[in-house]
């Protein structure tokens, strides 16, 4: 049940969940960017472009400048940062608008080699407009790429007292906000009702364990994502304060032990315009 019209954005765009998303950038991109796999030389449109670390990785492998669309401009003001912070400041095109109606000029449709998204679909009350746009945005035979979450992959093991009960309401504050926390199972059917012809479907992996040297850094990117959704879970009556903060000390708790193990993977469905 929603209690928002419009579609909202969960994580909000403080420096702390700003801090969380590069974070989350340094871990995922490599896998991103291996299952991309770009040969030089595509034309390349990331929406939801967020910091745009993913899209500047894009630009650097495929020789070219890719055109970001980002609805927020905290965020937008971020990401030219650190593109300037990196030397990087011409790589991307960031463009301010809603991926409902993409800052595109007319002659621009239908002419990109790929129409690229990630964890944009799971905030979005309706997605599949997106995804028809993404399609529209590019050639025939242009590829459409969408990489987003299905929450109910994730295992922690051994699983933390708390923890079942807490990644529950985490994934019901995305139902409360008329989002989708397992739209990663949905990305296929996605591209044949927006009319692409889908030609793969994979994961990116997302995991680590206790003595890996990373392993910290997931936990963090974990316990921040969680922290975020806070104030819509106790708003929601999704579960109360005392649960809450005893299931993220467990946590805590279960990072420091040798045997700390985490699987998540980041669903990837790619199309083609037929
Ligand atoms: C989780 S971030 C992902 C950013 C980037 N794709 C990545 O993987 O690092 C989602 C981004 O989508 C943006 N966003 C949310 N709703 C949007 C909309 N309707 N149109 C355009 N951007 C939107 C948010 O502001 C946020 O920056």
């Amino acid at each position: 049940m929603s209690h928002v019209s419009s579609s909202e954005y969960l994580h909000g765009v403080d420096p702390g969940e700003q801090a969380r998303l590069s974070l989350l950038n340094d871990l995922l991109n490599v896998g991103s960017l291996r299952e991309l796999n770009l040969q030089g030389g595509e034309r390349i449109i990331d929406v939801g472009s967020g910091l745009g670390q993913l899209s500047r990785a894009m630009a650097r492998a495929a020789g070219t400048r890719v055109v970001g669309v980002e609805r927020n401009a905290k965020q937008i003001a971020e990401a030219e940062r650190q593109a300037v912070m990196a030397g990087e400041s011409g790589l991307v095109e960031f463009r301010q608008g809603d991926a409902a109606k993409f800052p595109l000029h007319e002659i621009e449709w239908g002419t990109f080699d790929i129409a690229h998204t990630r964890f944009l679909l799971e905030h979005l009350h309706d997605p599949l407009p997106v995804v028809s746009s993404m399609v529209r945005a590019v050639r025939l035979g242009g590829r459409i790429v969408l990489e987003d979450d299905d929450h109910d992959l994730l295992r922690l093991y051994p699983e933390p007292p708390g923890f079942a009960q807490l990644w529950q309401a985490y994934q019901r504050s995305y139902v409360y906000l008329g989002n989708d926390p397992i739209i990663g199972r949905r990305l296929v059917s996605l591209l044949v009702e927006a009319g692409a012809e889908p030609v793969r479907n994979s994961f990116v992996f997302f995991g680590s364990c206790a003595g890996e040297l990373n392993f910290s850094s997931y936990v963090a990117n974990l316990i921040g994502v969680i922290h975020g959704a806070r104030p819509v879970i106790l708003e929601a009556g999704l579960l109360d304060a005392e649960h809450y903060d005893c299931a993220i000390e467990a946590m805590r708790d279960w990072s420091r032990t040798k045997t700390a193990a985490l699987w998540y993977a980041v669903s990837w469905a790619e199309g083609l315009r037929k």
